[in-house]
């Protein structure tokens, strides 16, 4: 396989974009991307694009051709990636896979959801879930992961305290970053009174219904250095899947896709989770970021809300984890989420992040997961100094 990098990346604004059209924010993005990377509409050989639900959301389907059409890319191979939530980080390991076998040398990966266009965004997201033994009898995502939530609070003593202080510093840092959402502080208290969702957690629990797209550009380490580009390295790619049913698995106080794709992306890489300086983490709930950090390793098991709410995930704490605001605060346009990741994971490396850098931080975690964990990808990503 040969070695991969990331040399060009693009993001819309996220948010309710109620004027602009499902098309356009990849459009945007995609030209946003090849021009951060110098490379012409003509040079680029393929695209994946991971959507979870344009049908149901803006009923548009055949989106791989609709979508390069529009981006003025008509005519490349195009494949359209599905994977609930992980559709983005899906259509990021096809497009790294494309590239590492040798088949093509520059291949676009992208996201976009459009989710705000009338439709029942909570219907449209239900689909991720199970229809027959959880859709059916009533339950959606807030529910299916409060139940999360509500089993490591017994299991691990997690408080609501503890949960609110993820979004807290969420909203920090997302109040730094100017493509979020909700860009703006709010107090544990906000959260801890905030109207209630899906008991034990509240609106500021929960991420939003938001409008997004994201690409990301990859080339051969070699062709990367040719055009004298900062060397981000792809060093892990891991993915796995499990049960969508909450009911199936073992324990609810664990989310055992996230070890599993982790696992396999470390092992590719050989490093561990102690030679990787921060991540983004699929915070699609507070209860879910918690549980994520401890799957990945960055802490034991029943020690990430201790560790959230002793500021060890914070800009300046031991393991910043969402230096972006996570979907919490950055929004979370389903289909765009991973690939949005890797867009800070990549501009955290480069010193591009403005006022959330890090500290010259050398690797780099993407974590992105599929409904309540019935599919998982997580790359990791190294700067060459
Ligand atoms: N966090 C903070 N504020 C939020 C918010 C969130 N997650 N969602 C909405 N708001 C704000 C809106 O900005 C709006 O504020 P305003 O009155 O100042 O303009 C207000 O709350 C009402 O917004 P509205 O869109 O009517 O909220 P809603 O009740 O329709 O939706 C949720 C709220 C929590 C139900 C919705 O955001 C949701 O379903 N989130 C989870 C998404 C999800 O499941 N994703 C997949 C995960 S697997």
């Amino acid at each position: 396989m040969r070695e991969v990098a990331v040399i060009g990346i693009g993001l819309t604004k996220f948010g309710e974009l109620w004027d602009t059209p499902l098309r356009d924010l990849f459009a945007m993005a995609a030209a946003d991307c090849l021009e951060d990377a110098g490379v012409g509409r003509d040079q680029v050989q393929s695209a994946y694009i991971g959507c979870m639900t344009s049908g149901m959301f803006v009923a548009q389907e055949h989106l791989a051709s609709i979508l390069t059409d529009y981006a003025g890319l008509k005519g490349i191979a195009a494949t359209r990636v599905e994977s609930a939530c992980a559709s983005g980080g899906a259509a990021f390991r096809a497009a790294y896979l494309e590239v590492a076998s040798g088949a093509s040398d520059f291949v676009l990966a992208g996201g976009v959801e459009k989710m705000n266009d009338g439709a029942d965004a909570t219907a449209c997201l239900a689909a991720a879930a199970d229809q027959e033994y959880e859709v059916f009898h009533g339950v959606t995502f807030p529910g299916l992961y409060a139940m999360i939530a509500q089993a490591h609070m017994a299991k691990y003593g997690t408080t609501p305290e503890q949960m609110a202080a993820v979004a807290v510093k969420n909203h920090d840092n997302g109040a730094r970053n100017p493509k979020a959402q909700f860009q703006m502080e709010i107090t544990k208290d906000t959260v801890l009174n905030a109207v209630r969702v899906a008991e034990p957690l509240g609106l500021f629990d929960c991420s939003p219904v938001t409008d997004g797209g994201a690409c990301v550009l990859l080339a051969p380490v070699e062709v990367a250095r040719k055009l004298g580009k900062p060397i981000v390295k792809i060093i892990g790619s891991g993915h796995a899947t499990d049960t969508i049913a909450l009911h199936d698995r073992e324990d609810f106080a664990s989310i055992p896709v996230v070890g599993l794709a982790a696992q396999r992306a470390f092992q590719q890489a050989g490093i561990g989770i102690k030679d990787v300086d921060f991540a983004e983490v699929h915070d699609c709930f507070t209860i879910s970021e918690i549980v994520c950090t401890e799957e990945l390793g960055i802490f034991e098991r029943g020690k990430g809300g201790p560790a959230a709410e002793a500021g060890e995930t914070a800009l300046d704490g031991s393991f910043p984890v969402n230096t972006s605001g996570g979907l919490k605060s950055k929004g979370h346009p389903v289909g765009a989420t991973g690939i949005a990741q890797i867009c800070e994971v990549y501009a955290q490396l480069t010193g591009r992040a403005g006022d959330r850098q890090l500290k010259n931080p050398r690797r780099g975690l993407a974590q992105n997961m599929g409904g309540s964990g019935g599919s998982c990808t997580v790359h990791i990503l190294e700067v060459e100094s």
